[in-house]
């Protein structure tokens, strides 16, 4: 797919489908009078008789005079109240145009109208080229069509570019989130690595069964007991372009299928825990974004890659496992395996001296019955690094919201046999004793944990995207490292 910003004659030169936007003072707005005019006064009777919602994300298709207008497909695509409207509407505005008009093959699809601010620009582009990846990998019968080619006219390049980058790491972490377990696990997951190593001109090391026991991650490797597939533990270095500054460390979970273990969760549960690697595919589409935007601060990208699954020499309930920081870990529940990976994970991090720590997580089913489906749970041994995550997330429209960690809560997960338990003493602010479980590994270093288990995957459809891997956090992380 390319992608173009197209000078300001969208108007005379002919494409196969022309992307608008109309908010509710649709009469003000330049973009709409000029093919309004090109059409001989067409578009503003069908406004005016209010054919078109302006509701957010809502999409009009129409079919304009031919020869008339550059496209005879128009694209109208709600964007609500302009100035109002949530931080959320430039992606899932172009997100939902492009996907009303995805559904056969169109060459040029040029989008008009969603220009703005420089963070609104790359919004669009993001959320357009984002939309172009659907779950139907493995269909014979596609139901998406990207186009050919994607124009953005009025944009400002630079955004064009950050916003295709951002969009096309979505799209990678998408991909990987939607890949069958038998096609997505450890080795598979290091063979895409590679690629975007190489790509992006980020160094990786990979840490094979030899290596973890060599550097005695005995909680990763519990997990990954009982799996033929041998875990990987990856190590990315993107060096940044200040290299005086300290890095920031990303570490992700990378549990490539989550049975539960003997804790073995129930069909329906299972059924998505191909998903359950999400947190690692987001860190590596964040280094991807990061290194091909060449910001200034140095990355550190570790990723923990396991299958959590059953066999006679699978880990136990009851066993104690050693992790990599010296702690010993009590398991009272193998479903609870996560936290065992990201334990050592961490530990690897700190081994690089980052100025600040965030991991990414599928962890827990109690973060979604806190915060729901569609909203990222923040927990942190460090405010003030807590809520530059959330005001990123806030300025491109990701919903994240943090959860307490008060002291008293690491009560519910002390060991009685060794130092710790891997579950709190029951169901109540499970999100919470996870998060507590993993600040047992970070030291004094600022850390913040965004539980992803709602917003990694979709169980079905939104106007803005396929059901499926979402590639939620990566735009906000990469405001984050542009600031
Ligand atoms: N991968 C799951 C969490 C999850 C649940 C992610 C639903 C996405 C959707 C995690 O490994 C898990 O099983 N957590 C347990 C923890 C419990 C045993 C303390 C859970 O949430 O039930
Ligand atoms: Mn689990
Ligand atoms: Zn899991």
């Amino acid at each position: 797919m390319k992608i173009e910003s197209t000078p300001s004659d969208w108007i005379s030169s002919p494409c196969d489908a022309l992307v608008l936007s109309v908010d509710e003072n649709w009469k003000g707005r330049e973009d709409l009078l000029r093919l309004n005019e090109a059409t001989g006064d067409w578009l503003f009777p069908i406004l005016q008789r209010g054919e078109v919602s302006t509701k957010p994300n809502r999409v009009t298709l129409l079919h304009a005079p031919a020869a008339k207008s550059p496209s005879t497909l128009v694209a109208l695509v709600g964007t609500g109240a302009r100035g109002k409207a949530p931080l959320d509407i430039p992606f899932r505005a172009a997100a939902s145009a492009i996907r009303a008009v995805m559904t056969k093959n169109r060459s040029t699809v040029r989008v008009v109208g969603l220009a703005g601010s420089p963070l609104e620009e790359r919004a669009v582009v993001a959320g357009a080229v984002s939309a172009c990846t659907g779950q139907d990998l493995f269909r014979s019968e596609k139901s998406i069509f990207a186009p050919d080619t994607l124009q953005f006219a009025g944009f400002h390049s630079r955004q064009v570019e950050i916003g295709q980058i951002v969009g096309q790491s979505i799209q990678l972490v998408k991909r990987l989130v939607n890949l069958p377990p038998n096609y997505m696990y450890p080795e598979t997951f290091v063979d895409e690595a590679m690629s975007v190593s190489q790509e992006a001109g980020i160094s990786i090391e990979v840490w094979d069964l030899e290596q973890l026991k060599a550097q005695r991650c005995g909680a990763l490797l519990g997990v990954a007991r009982g799996s033929v597939r041998p875990p990987r533990l990856l190590v990315m270095k993107y060096a940044g372009t200040d290299t005086a500054m300290a890095p920031i460390a990303l570490v992700g979970k990378g549990v490539t299928f989550d049975s539960g273990g003997y804790s073995i969760k129930p069909t329906d549960g299972m059924l998505t825990m191909k998903a359950d690697m999400a947190g690692a595919a987001t860190v590596l589409g964040i280094m991807r974004a990061a290194a091909l935007l060449k910001v200034k601060r140095p990355i550190i990208g570790v990723m923990g890659l396991v299958e959590n699954l059953i066999s006679g020499d699978a880990f136990k309930l009851g066993d104690v496992l050693t992790a990599r920081s010296g702690k010993t870990i009590e398991i009272h529940n193998t479903d609870a395996e996560g936290r065992l990976v990201l334990a050592d994970c961490l530990n690897v991090a700190l081994d690089y001296s980052p100025e600040k720590i965030v991991d990414f997580a599928t962890l827990t089913g109690a973060c979604v019955v806190a915060l729901g489906n569609d909203v990222v749970g923040l927990m942190s041994n460090d405010l003030s690094w807590q809520s530059e995550i959330q005001s990123a997330a806030n300025s491109c429209g990701e919903y994240t919201w943090p959860l307490p960690m008060f002291p008293f809560f690491s009560e519910q997960i002390a060991g009685k046999v060794a130092d710790i338990k891997n579950v709190g003493d029951g169901r109540w602010g499970g999100a919470i004793t996870a998060a507590k479980f993993l600040e047992e590994f970070v030291g004094s270093t600022p850390w913040t944990h965004l539980d992803i288990a709602g917003p990694a995957f979709a169980d079905s459809s939104k106007p803005w995207a396929d059901a499926g891997g979402t590639g939620y956090m990566v735009r906000s992380m990469i405001e984050l490292l542009l600031k």
